[in-house]
């Protein structure tokens, strides 16, 4: 057992440190992506600011530049320069003169209305073709001619501005993943040292051979105690079912070895002797023990039976006891009559429902008409008798006109092994332990009562049924 405990875990088997890690992986990858996307956001957001202020500062300089310019319907070399130095061809512009119209343009893109002159540039959205464009658009009064009104437009696309904010993302998203893989490598060795406080559980659980006693809380990490307390409560139903079987193998060696220590001296007795009477004498007595000790490996299994949680049923089903007892009594009338006893049921008519398992109450039922048949004696009346309680329980009642039991030992009716003193020597003293042992699985409770002016009136009471 240690061994196997200690085996190598094989691939296949989940794993803890598997599992925490794709729990991490998964969401820090989103995690890195909505971050990546972020910042380019950002970044595009900056770089747009950065590049509106220079468009500006563009269409300004240019204003400037123009204002000395002689309009006569042509610009100054130095200005159609600056207007047409585009070393990228990705600027554009057009100047237009109120009294001359359009007097330089390098591209025909959608403008706004200009600003007053003398205002500061207005920047806006256009497109040319296929490209959008960002531009600014400012208006002036040139000193050499202060009644005409010059118009100047600057524009250019935005690769630019992406340019800039990709690479302000290719130089974040590495340091972001350096840092993720860092938080990782710590989950990473985090999850693995936290591991190490199952070590002293498991070798403590290893070094155990047949020991069954509950594992306790001492050094166990409360993450674990759920699972701990789950293995001590199968600890100790596995405890019980040990102690079970060891009080029946106790209880068999002792129970049969007077019957079979009876049945040895009577055969070799027999054995020795040629005279017919004693013989016949011997047999009947072997007769006898062999009943007797089938009558208490019977009873010592049914108890057993009734008592262990391996054998007795999963679940509960509906029973109608209207329907099982009459049946299990009728099974007994020959039985009855032989041994001149008068048996009968009494019941109500209608389905008397409970939950449970039919065979073990059909054994409970045998064992009372047993000790009712066996105790009451000739010429006795029996009488089973079924009655609804209020609430929807089942009373079960099995009633005889005999002896009866001393008063003082009523309380004692159920224990294992107990019988009058003044009982025949065939039972066992375990049926009503087997009653009881039922009832109880059954939630039922049983009662003992001695009647008027003599008799057992032995009493099972059914919980409602909780089954339709
Ligand atoms: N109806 C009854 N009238 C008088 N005494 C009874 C009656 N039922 C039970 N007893 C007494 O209670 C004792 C215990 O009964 P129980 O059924 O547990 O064991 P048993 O009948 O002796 O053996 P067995 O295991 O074979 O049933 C009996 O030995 C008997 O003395
Ligand atoms: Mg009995």
């Amino acid at each position: 057992m240690a061994e196997q405990v200690l085996d190598a875990p094989r691939q296949t088997q989940p794993s803890l440190r598997r599992r925490l890690l794709a729990f991490l992986l998964i969401p820090v990858g989103v995690l890195l992506l909505l971050d990546a996307l972020l910042t380019y956001g950002v970044a595009l957001a900056y770089s747009n600011r950065i590049h509106d202020r220079d468009l500006s500062s563009d269409a300004e300089s240019l204003a400037e530049l123009l204002q000395d310019n002689r309009l006569d319907g042509a610009l100054s070399p130095q200005a159609r320069f600056l207007l047409e130095y585009d070393p990228d061809g990705r600027s554009f512009f057009s100047v237009r003169s109120s009294l001359h119209g359009l007097l330089e343009q390098n591209a025909s893109f959608p403008q706004v209305a200009a600003p007053k002159a003398g205002n500061a540039p207005v920047l806006f959205d256009s497109r040319l073709g296929p490209h959008s464009l960002r531009a600014a658009i400012i208006s002036i009064h040139p000193q050499a001619n202060p009644a005409d009104t010059l118009t100047i437009s600057v524009a250019e696309t935005l690769q630019d501005r992406h340019r800039r904010a990709r690479e302000i993302l290719l130089l974040a998203v590495p340091l972001q993943s350096l840092l993720i893989v860092a938080v990782l490598s710590l989950v990473w060795f985090g999850v693995n040292y936290g591991l190490r406080v199952l070590q002293p559980l498991t070798e403590r659980l290893a070094a155990r051979e047949h020991d069954l006693t509950p594992i306790g809380e001492a050094d166990v990490p409360m993450e674990i105690l759920p699972l701990t307390r789950t293995i001590d409560g199968l600890f100790a139903r596995l405890r019980g079912t040990l102690e079970l079987h060891e009080r029946f193998i106790a209880d068999a060696a002792h129970q049969l070895r007077t019957p079979l220590a009876g049945l040895i001296l009577h055969v070799e007795g027999a054995v020795q002797d040629d005279d017919p009477e004693r013989l016949r004498d011997a047999l009947g007595h072997i007769r006898q023990l062999t009943l007797r000790t089938a009558r208490t490996c019977a009873q010592l299994l049914a108890l057993t039976r009734a008592q262990s949680p391996l054998t007795l049923p999963a679940t509960h089903l509906p029973v109608d006891l209207a329907r099982l007892v009459p049946e299990t009594v009728g099974l007994r009338v020959s039985e009855a009559l032989a041994a001149e006893v008068d048996l009968g049921y009494e019941g109500t008519p209608g389905p008397l429902r409970v939950d449970g398992d039919p065979s073990s109450l059909q054994e409970l039922l045998d064992n009372l008409i047993d000790n009712a048949l066996r105790y009451a004696g000739r010429g006795s009346h029996v009488t089973v008798g079924l009655v609804p309680l209020p609430g929807d329980g089942v009373r079960l009642r099995v009633e005889d006109d005999g002896p009866g039991v001393p008063d003082a030992l009523l309380a004692r009716l159920g224990e294992r092994f107990f019988r009058a003193p003044d009982a025949t020597d065939m039972g066992t003293g375990l049926g009503l332990a087997i009653v009881e042992r039922i009832a109880e699985w059954h939630g039922a409770r049983v009662s003992y009562h001695n009647r008027t002016p003599h008799g057992l009136q032995v009493d099972v009471q059914f919980p409602p049924a909780m089954m339709v």
